[in-house]
């Protein structure tokens, strides 16, 4: 597996791009990781038949990195985001998170250690109904101990940020769109500063300039250091990624490292616009 990766890898940069494209193996000399698979698998039994999702998948996720899953619908993306992100354990192998071990943790253990950790964007929203909003939003914090005050001052600067004003965050999730529900679902996200935000088709329900606007928030605390992992559908979400992962058939068929996102960089557009169809996406 790590020689398939490795190969279309090469393959793609040596055509495209030859020289000032940093190698991978340099990169990872310097490259802190953040989470590390050991062989991990994840299987569902549907009706006695077993379905093997994600197969012996050794993957490493460097810490302030902007990574990016793709794949075709069904192939795991979201999947292998649960696992990543503790929120479903693996049926085998081991996740380590900055050197820890998560996959011994007890259910208390893992709720504490992302709450601390993490943030998370669905791909279905998850919203609590009886709650604002903005209380939606700053729950997380809540849950962790922060001043509500403090919170509710971050939150509406947020979801200024994502282009909803402060008097609509009064408003319940059954009172708002499904693409405000879903930027009220990314202000939760990261209203705690999480090492790590998990993003599952943040996007998915937004129009260009929601998109933008959410796509923006990512970008900004990327480039204050937090990592991302987001998994989408939409190259124009992708292009933000300084590393691109395909997943296909339960592993990583191939990776693009495009460097950081540099709005309205032709070439770098084109360098993943050309992964992307030789994996067949
Ligand atoms: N709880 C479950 N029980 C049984 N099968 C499941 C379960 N969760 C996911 N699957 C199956 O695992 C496969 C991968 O699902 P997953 O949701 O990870 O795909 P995905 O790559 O995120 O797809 P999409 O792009 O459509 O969101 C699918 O075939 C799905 O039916
Ligand atoms: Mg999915």
């Amino acid at each position: 597996m790590p020689y398939r990766r490795k190969t279309v890898r090469h393959l793609f940069i040596r055509e495209k791009h030859p020289a000032p494209l940093p190698r991978r193996e340099s990169e990872k000399v310097d490259r802190k990781t953040i989470i590390k698979t050991d062989k991990l698998s994840k299987s569902f039994s549907v009706s006695g038949k077993q379905y093997h999702i994600i197969k012996n998948l050794d993957l490493e996720i460097y810490e302030g990195d902007f990574t990016v899953i793709m794949g075709s619908s069904g192939a795991g993306k979201s999947t292998l985001l649960y696992a990543l992100s503790g929120m479903d354990k693996p049926s085998l192998g081991h996740i380590e998170y900055a050197g820890k071990e998560i996959t011994e943790m007890n259910d208390d253990q893992l709720a504490v250690f992302r709450r601390k950790h993490c943030g998370f964007v669905f791909q279905q929203v998850h919203l609590v109904d009886s709650m604002s909003i903005m209380d939606n939003a700053i729950s997380t914090g809540m849950l962790i101990g922060q001043k509500q005050k403090d919170l509710k001052k971050k939150a509406a600067a947020l979801f200024e940020r994502v282009g909803i004003s402060e008097e609509m965050t009064d408003k319940f999730p059954a009172q708002v769109s499904g693409g405000e529900a879903q930027r009220a679902a990314m202000v939760r996200a990261v209203i705690n500063d999480p090492d790590v935000v998990f993003a599952d088709e943040p996007t998915g329900a937004l129009n260009s300039a929601g998109v933008e606007a959410v796509l923006n928030v990512l970008t900004d605390i990327n480039n204050e250091g937090q990592s991302i992992v987001m998994v989408t559908h939409d190259i124009k979400s992708a292009r933000r990624a300084n590393r691109i992962l395909y997943l296909e058939d339960g592993g990583i068929k191939g990776e693009c490292n495009p460097g950081k996102y540099v709005s309205g960089d032709k070439k770098r557009h084109e360098m993943i616009r050309g992964f992307l169809e030789e994996m067949g996406w």
